[in-house]
């Protein structure tokens, strides 16, 4: 097969696990990603030569996805909408593709795959070729694959071979993609000028905040040995960072067989509080102030009974540790850049629980890298 081709040809090297190596790879798989699509430029023509054509006509984006592919996607829904101004919805392909939709007129259909060749997204891609889409646009690593072939535009990510079943450097440098074609789109939809260069700047510099994610790995090392007697744990996140902890959520499942649900940040209050107690250990993605204060007060109800609340927030927010608080100071940068370095902040995590607990962290239990039937 394809996957055990790769891996043959691709080393391990210094690293004990594909998946960390894979993390790692990260800066420079994303400076890949973005300067073969033309860096700074962000042409049209990075997603295909009828982009421009395509592009002008697109009113919403409807993105069908799979696993960690799809919270690519819900990351992206919220820079679609925030900063191109564009209606977008987001759905997993086996729900997408059985369901009778209404279709706003004017959708571009965006599929997000590693692969390209998982079925229930290939599948949908297939089902909505009669439907009244202008487009279909895929965001790819593997060329050639599929959906590439079958899809009127491509952008093609260069995070070289993945061969951790969890997926990491994938996840990642679609998210380069998503918000390039953010720029593309939203440039036909009044993002100003100096908005975009902001951006691209955030682009650019991204490999290096993900640099100074990296060097956090020991601290992360050391707070993931919390985790490695419990069940289960609760991520939180609000806005653009409930899809961090969902993907934060599944890492730590996939790879070391703890429960965990993500929850946005403001419904913990409705339900998942009546279960935090000293088994259930508390991951906040929460770069700013506001959430954390509300978690605080939210958490104050549980600490009697245990409760340990984990944060990665900005280090310019300056929190500090205290008793059942503990801190990740995490490196600061522009916004559109903290999805990304959270992301990778919580890769570690999930990696050092799952070595520490002995499980086979590059094929985990029952899971396939590749998803090709249904
Ligand atoms: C499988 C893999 C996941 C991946 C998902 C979608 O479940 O284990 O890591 O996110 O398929 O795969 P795709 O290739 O479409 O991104």
């Amino acid at each position: 097969t394809r996957i055990a081709e790769a891996e043959e040809t691709v080393e391990l090297g210094d690293y004990d696990h594909y998946m960390l190596k894979e993390i790692y790879e990260q800066p420079r798989a994303l400076a890949a990603t973005f300067s073969a699509a033309g860096g700074h430029e962000v042409a049209d023509s990075a997603f295909g030569e009828c982009a421009a054509e395509i592009f002008d006509r697109v009113k919403a984006v409807q993105i069908v996805a799979c696993g960690t592919s799809f919270h690519a996607g819900m990351v992206a829904r919220y820079w679609l909408e925030e900063l191109a101004g564009i209606p977008c919805e987001v759905e997993v392909a086996s729900e997408f593709r059985y369901r009778k939709r209404v279709q706003i007129p004017g959708t571009l259909l965006l599929t997000i795959s590693q692969s390209g060749e998982t079925a229930d997204t290939l599948a949908a891609l297939r089902d909505a070729g009669t439907d009244d889409f202008v487009g279909s646009l895929v965001i790819a690593n593997v060329d050639n694959s599929s959906l590439v072939r079958e899809s009127d535009l491509v952008f093609l990510t260069r995070a070289g071979a993945e061969i951790g079943v969890a997926s990491t450097k994938a996840f990642t440098t679609q998210l380069v993609g998503l918000l390039m074609l953010t720029i593309a789109l939203g440039r036909r939809n009044g993002l100003p000028q100096g908005r975009e260069q902001e951006l691209v700047n955030a682009l650019h510099a991204l490999p290096d905040y993900v640099q100074q994610t990296l060097a956090l790995d020991t601290a992360i090392k050391a707070l993931s040995e919390a985790f490695i007697p419990k069940h289960h744990a609760l991520f939180l996140g609000r806005g653009i960072h409930y899809p961090v902890a969902m993907e934060g959520s599944l890492k730590l499942k996939e790879i070391s067989y703890i429960h965990a649900e993500a929850y946005p940040a403001g419904e913990l209050k409705h339900g998942p509080l009546a279960l935090v107690d000293d088994d259930m250990p508390v991951v906040a993605v929460a770069p700013g102030d506001e959430l954390l204060e509300k978690l605080k007060s939210n958490l104050e109800e549980v600490r009697s009974r245990g409760g340990e609340l984990f944060v990665f927030a900005d280090r310019q927010a300056g929190f500090t540790s205290e008793p059942r608080v503990r801190v990740l100071a995490m490196p600061h940068c522009p916004e559109v850049a903290k999805p990304i370095i959270y992301t990778v902040a919580l890769q570690l995590l999930s990696y050092h629980v799952a070595v520490q607990k002995g499980t086979d962290v590059d094929k985990p239990r029952n899971l396939a890298k590749s998803v090709t039937v249904e």
